[in-house]
């Protein structure tokens, strides 16, 4: 693509990117705390009872030329994003439960709110899911799919993608279902064709969530997993979503303890202050809870949750403040607090000639307050990188990881953690496909 000069930062020549007109189809994996909260709060802002807090999207801005040329448009203005009003929503869930009963068991938002949304709420159901106990052993799925083979699961799935279809002018799918078992990438997940022999072979290697992200990819239908599950993070998806220009992103939603510890890091790393330990440990009480007091699903969180220090840290390149940094993660299934969570972090870290302080972090957040913009935002995101000419076929999205816990890359190369570098990353993304120049935040052209 042809660049110019201008001041500074490179330019791009502006993509012809196709507007977002017309309705947009949300397709949701499992339709619990996240997706009800979600799908309630975007119906709650369309009707003007709430704001969209937490939603870069639809509240943040961009800063476009010089600090002096005063030019900051919300990025919705920006980028041509599908307005709140045309997105439908569907869904599949292994209970039958309306979104307003599923609401209701959640517990996340207030009666008297999910009240004044029943009638609309009401009028979502779950279709029957893919679903295999032993992939989330802590649950027991009534509502699902029968099917010889995975092949024909995967069918029934592009099935109802091609029904819905039918009733929107474009589709995205996000995965906001439960946390599955931890699985190694293996052979069936290396080529497109060793995964759909593995689809008739029944391989255990496939978990339901793949069968729908091989279900979307096929249907040219973007994919975002908003949890740990290897799901599209492997060579055979990424290929599916390359051939089809599905964009895809994942994996495991930012949202509290890990968006913390992704600014506290970098910020100890900017300032050459050492860590010896970070112990991090939650309470929480809700069905989220409940999957992840399995070892199989905790193994899948665990190991989300563990990297992003060791990336920010860098400990080959900082031997004496981050070789031996003992780091330790708990998440304990505690029923009172449902899904008020409270995520603590004890810091030990050491300065100037390796004298030892301490830090302690109390966060009582509310997960699926936190986790719902995010979910919104990755669809409204993936949606634009489908009609982006540049970025709908490059594969995994990786100006999305400011979302993400465990940020999918290109192959052989590290993913970005810290928080800040993420924004940049972002909001350099989209400038670079509207053609503005991008912000390096150099700025010794104002000392001239
Ligand atoms: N809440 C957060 O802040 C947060 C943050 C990061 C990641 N996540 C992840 O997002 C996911 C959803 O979290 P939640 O709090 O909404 O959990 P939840 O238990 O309330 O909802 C998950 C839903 O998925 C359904 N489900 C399970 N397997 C399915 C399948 N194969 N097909 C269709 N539906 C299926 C369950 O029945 C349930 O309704 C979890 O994997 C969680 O780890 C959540």
């Amino acid at each position: 693509m042809a660049t110019k000069q201008q001041g500074g930062p490179k330019t791009a020549a502006k993509q012809k990117i196709a507007p977002a007109t017309g309705k947009l189809g949300v397709m949701v994996v499992g339709m619990g705390a996240v997706a009800t909260t979600l799908i309630a709060g975007v119906e709650a802002v369309r009707r003007g009872l709430a704001k969209p807090i937490g939603s870069l999207t639809q509240m943040g801005t961009i800063r476009l030329g010089k600090r002096t040329d005063n030019k900051s448009p919300l990025i919705k203005d920006f980028v041509p994003l599908a307005d709140l009003k045309d997105l439908v929503f569907t869904g599949w869930d292994i209970f039958p439960d309306n979104v307003y009963e599923s609401a209701v068991h959640a517990q996340v938002l207030k009666p008297e709110t999910l009240a004044k949304l029943k009638p609309y709420l009401e009028t979502i159901k779950p279709m029957p899911a893919v679903f295999d106990q032993y992939y989330v052993k802590r649950l027991n799925g009534t509502h699902v799919k029968k099917g010889k083979t995975k092949r024909e699961l995967a069918d029934q799935v592009i099935a109802d993608i091609r029904a819905f279809k039918k009733k929107v002018d474009r589709v995205v799918m996000i995965w906001c279902g439960s946390t599955e078992i931890f699985l190694e990438p293996s052979a069936v997940h290396q080529t497109l064709k060793a995964f759909e022999k593995g689809l008739e072979t029944n391989d255990p290697g496939i978990a339901p969530s793949q069968i729908y992200a091989y279900a979307a990819l096929s249907e040219g239908v973007p994919f975002a997993n908003g949890a740990p599950n290897l799901t599209v993070d492997a060579p055979a998806l990424i290929e599916l979503s390359k051939r089809n220009a599905a964009p895809i992103c994942g994996k495991d939603f930012k949202t509290g303890q890990t968006f913390m510890k992704t600014v506290l890091a970098p910020a100890f790393k900017a300032r050459m202050i050492g860590v010896s330990g970070w112990f991090s440990t939650n309470i929480l009480g809700n069905r989220d809870g409940e999957v992840l007091d399995d070892p199989g699903s905790f193994k899948t969180k665990e190991e989300s949750k563990l990297g992003s220090l060791e990336y920010i840290f860098q400990p080959e390149l900082y031997p004496d403040l981050y070789k031996n940094i003992y780091h330790k993660i708990r998440i304990n299934y505690y029923p009172p607090r449902g899904d008020e969570k409270e995520a603590w972090d004890n810091i030990d870290i050491f300065g100037w000639l390796g004298y030892p302080m301490q830090l302690k972090v109390d966060f009582l957040c509310r997960d699926s307050i936190l986790a719902a913009p995010i979910a919104l935002d990755l669809v409204l995101f993936l949606d634009l990188a489908k009609r982006t000419p540049e970025l709908r076929s490059i594969g995994i999205q990786e100006w999305l990881s400011f979302y993400l816990k465990s940020p999918q890359t290109a192959e052989g190369l590290y993913p970005e953690h810290d928080l800040f570098i993420q924004s940049m990353k972002l909001k350099n993304t989209l400038r670079h496909i509207m053609g503005a120049g991008l912000i390096t935040h150099l700025g010794l052209e104002y000392y001239d």
